[in-house]
């Protein structure tokens, strides 16, 4: 029997809500026909938005929304996208599978979609091809409250009230799609450019490395900080990472979504926890200049990133989602729980149709995906207390790819109850576990699984394959909680 050791005096940190975040950009079917059909469709909306996606979504709880992209950030001019539709500037959306970007859904709508969900705004500006007056203007546009060009421009199309922007990117990959950049051009534009986000309230975001470049998070950081005045101070909340689970050893071939065998299953789980260590190695390069660790690791791109599916748009990036994305999913959550104080939010990519989604809609219909419902699991640990823990987990996997088997992260919510959850990676075996919890009587065990085969998943035809169970091989005793955990599962206990 292996041991799970929770001590909830130990408390770890605050998990930033944020952590359990999403992205959505102008791509494939992601905005469009995903999230906004327009108010004229047959397809039950309000506003546009989608009312069955934006319930199911409201049901799993979104903190943040990123928007509008990705690469689509850096060519994407927010003046085209607002005022009346029918003379919005239409486009070719040249990254994204070359078809025609109409701006129909623009800064008033994303907005409209964020008050929908009930979640914060992340909105990622552009470095790439804009400039700095109309990065200002669009903070000014969505923000301020008084009369400047940008408000009178509001409320002639149709809102007086500032909203409120949580979160500002200053650019997107400017080392790649976002312009090319070395790290000191970068981070000598980023200087510039937040000087003129203009909203004391904004969190503002410099754009970080991809995967594992050090070299951009050391010369970004340097030439941010490096002797550094004390009125520069405030020049910088948050550092993005991208990092995607890519099983293929080439972007030619990253392997497909639904069709793997046990190794390349293996191989899947052991990239995923990978982003620990990233985190760990940027977050030393930060520690240099940040001991305090006031500046957030903002990993908003993150997931599994396959072949798209055979007849789509090889632009439109459109994948199906199995039991392996589940799991995925709930590895990085804990991690991303576990570093609560250095990650302070996470955006997977992305939202709807377009790479690991926790929705995916055909026409009228819609499915919910393996990974929405680990997302609706760990709902318990947005805003909630870390605490330590700690769980044996041996080995498991195929002779070429080894992973420890079990991965596990503990929160203390609001009501003061502990919610624990756990990632079984083993397509073979069943753990039986024991918890220890220190200074705790468990009263009552309420358990919630996702399992399947590994490659499972839900179709249009078939949309409840995979989905949430009640969990009930547990038994408590004091201060001890026994459970099964079987092969390929995701497990959440709500200890009272
Ligand atoms: O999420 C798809 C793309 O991946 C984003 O546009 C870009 O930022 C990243 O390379």
């Amino acid at each position: 029997m292996l041991k799970m050791y929770i001590n909830p005096n130990v408390k770890r940190g605050h998990i930033n809500k944020e952590i359990y975040g999403h992205f959505a950009e102008h791509l494939g079917r992601g905005i469009y026909e995903g999230l906004y059909v327009g108010e004229d469709s047959t397809i039950p909306n309000t506003k546009g938005m989608r009312n069955d996606v934006v319930a199911a979504l409201k049901a799993m709880k979104v903190p943040v929304l990123r928007w509008p992209g990705g690469c689509f950030a850096d060519e994407y001019h927010w003046k085209d996208g607002i005022g009346p539709k029918e003379t919005r500037k239409k486009m070719i959306n040249t990254h994204w599978g070359g078809v025609v970007e109409d701006n129909s859904f623009g800064t008033h709508e994303f907005m409209e979609l964020c008050e929908q969900l009930g979640c914060e705004a992340y909105v990622n500006g552009n470095v790439g091809s804009g400039s700095v007056q109309e990065m200002s203007e669009w903070v000014e546009y969505m923000t301020f409250d008084g009369l400047s060009p940008m408000t009178v421009l509001r409320e002639k199309n149709g809102r007086k009230e500032p909203w409120k922007v949580k979160y500002f990117g200053v650019g997107n990959e400017n080392w790649g799609c976002g312009g090319n950049m070395t790290p000191e051009y970068y981070a000598n534009l980023y200087r510039r450019y937040q000087t003129y986000v203009r909203d004391n309230n904004i969190s503002k975001i410099c754009c970080g490395s991809n995967g594992e470049d050090l070299d951009w998070t050391k010369k970004v950081m340097e030439t941010c900080f490096k002797g550094t005045p004390g009125h520069l101070h405030g020049l910088m909340d948050g550092l993005s990472l991208h990092y995607y689970t890519v099983p293929g050893d080439t972007w030619d071939q990253k392997g497909a979504a639904t069709e793997f065998d046990e190794d390349t299953w293996y191989k899947t789980m052991k990239k995923t926890l990978r982003i620990e260590e990233l985190i760990n190695r940027h977050g030393t390069i930060m520690d240099e200049y940040d001991p305090e660790k006031n500046i957030g690791i903002i990993v908003d791109e993150w997931g599994n990133w396959f072949d798209v599916e055979v007849g789509t748009n090889p632009g439109f990036l459109y994948q199906q989602n199995t039991m392996r994305d589940a799991l995925v999913a709930g590895i990085n959550l804990n991690i991303f729980n576990k570093h609560c104080d250095r990650v302070k939010m996470a955006n997977i990519a992305q939202m709807i149709n377009v790479l690991q989604s926790v929705i995916l809609t055909e026409g009228e219909k819609m499915v919910l995906t393996p990974t929405y419902y680990v997302f609706y699991m760990y709902q318990k640990h947005q805003d909630a207390t870390l605490v330590d823990s700690y769980l044996q987990a041996p080995l498991t996997g195929t002779e070429i790819y080894q992973v420890p088997s079990l991965h596990e992260s503990v929160s203390i919510d609001e009501e003061g109850h502990l919610n624990i959850t756990i990632t079984n990676l083993s397509l073979s075996e069943t753990y039986e576990v024991d918890s220890i919890l220190t200074d705790w009587e468990a009263k009552n065990v309420k358990g919630t699984i996702l399992t399947g085969k590994m490659d499972a998943h839900n179709t249009f035809e078939n949309p409840e394959v995979v989905k949430l169970a009640d969990f009930t091989d547990c038994t408590i005793n004091g201060q001890s909680i026994r459970f099964n955990i079987p092969p390929c599962s995701v497990l959440h206990l709500e200890v009272k």
